[in-house]
């Protein structure tokens, strides 16, 4: 069963990149093509009936199957990058995460206008990232529609922070 192949890959690795935090490592998915294109096929099969025009995938890890899951579902991809590295006019959002804070950037462009966007990242923490790529989102003039993940760290109770964007939440593993 998927879930659990992943949950046998992904890594804890204790105090990175801090004291304190378990980080949850995703590399070692990346070294099974077939898992992979396992998890692009069910984020897609759960995400049947979603309705949504394009996907935004958060530097750096949001990346990863971002592109991937666009690509199979035939949809285009918008990425938000950390600050300073989008190179034409940005609107920016800064934040709390579980280990620090940063600010995330998108094109003032990049979305079309009511557009509705599913936000994709690995992992689901505090919530603190995919809160400002939803701000950043709406700031720009699109839609959120949903969010899907590989990973939730429900015990970190993130998910209500999304409710006022949208009720559309999807991950594949949850650590209670
Ligand atoms: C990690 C992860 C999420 C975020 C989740 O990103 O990829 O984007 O933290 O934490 P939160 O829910 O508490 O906001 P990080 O900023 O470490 O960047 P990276 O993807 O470049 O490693
Ligand atoms: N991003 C925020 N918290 C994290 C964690 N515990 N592991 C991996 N990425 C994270």
């Amino acid at each position: 069963m998927l879930e659990q192949e992943l949950k046998t890959l992904v890594r804890d690795v204790p105090d990175f990149p801090q004291p304190g935090i378990v980080f949850k490592d995703i590399t070692p998915i990346l070294q099974h093509p077939e898992i992979c294109q396992q998890v692009v096929e069910e984020f897609a099969k759960r995400l049947a009936n979603v309705e949504f025009d394009v996907i935004a995938g958060i530097e750096s890890r949001g990346f990863l199957f971002g592109l991937m899951l666009a690509n199979y579902m035939n949809k285009p991809f918008i990425p938000i990058r950390k600050q300073g590295k989008l190179p034409h006019k940005t609107v920016s959002e800064s934040y709390k995460l579980e280990y620090g804070q940063a600010t995330i950037e998108i094109h003032e462009d990049a979305i079309p206008s009511g557009a509705r966007v599913l936000i994709h990242d690995d992992l689901l923490a505090t919530g603190g990232t995919v809160v400002a790529a939803s701000k950043l989102i709406e700031k720009v003039g699109g839609e959120v529609a949903g969010f899907c993940f590989l990973i939730n760290l429900e015990f970190l109770q993130a998910s209500g922070r999304l409710d006022r964007f949208s009720t559309n939440v999807i991950s594949l593993l949850t650590y209670a």
